[in-house]
């Protein structure tokens, strides 16, 4: 059976789509296409539409990851579809707690801190948005470093 994951962030140009794209290369070269599915959105859809920010897009082009997303706001229905919704920080946990439809939807939903294996100091994934290019570069050492994790807790 596939498994999907969402990563939801606040606007879906940082944090999540990067998520998303490093996640997705992980599977694709570990040939596990077929067996998951993986997507991101945003708590605010404000930049619904856009293109990743660039400076995100950079910094992860540097690591060899491509980031295609076009961003969208997380929905109600995203907890039919997807099997995991994991949020980079509290307040996107709370707010899909609060968007979930009932208790089962409100179990799917996860904190990406629960994947840090190497990252001791860190309990949520830092907006990067009005940090500078050190603020991005920890996104992506903090997402490398759970998405590992979650990818060998999703074959297992
Ligand atoms: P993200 O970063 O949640 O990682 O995509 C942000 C993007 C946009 C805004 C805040 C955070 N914003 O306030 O517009």
């Amino acid at each position: 059976m596939k498994q999907r994951i969402l990563f939801v962030c606040l606007g879906n140009i940082c944090r999540s789509p990067a998520a998303e794209a490093m996640l997705q290369q992980m599977i694709t070269r570990e040939g596990l296409a077929e067996h998951i599915e993986v997507d991101s959105a945003g708590t605010y859809g404000g930049h619904a539409g856009e293109r990743s920010d660039v400076r995100m897009r950079r910094a992860a082009g540097a690591r060899g990851i491509e980031m295609t997303h076009r961003a969208r706001q997380v929905r109600e229905e995203d907890f039919d579809r997807f099997d995991r919704i994991i949020a980079m920080d509290d307040n996107n946990y709370e707010a899909l707690f609060r968007l979930a439809p009932d208790r089962a939807a409100q179990q799917k939903i996860f904190r990406f801190r629960e994947y840090l294996r190497h990252h001791p100091d860190w309990s949520y994934i830092p907006d990067p948005y009005y940090e500078g290019h050190e603020g991005f570069e920890l996104v992506l050492d903090l997402l490398e470093d759970g998405c590992a994790q979650l990818l060998s807790e999703l074959k297992a």
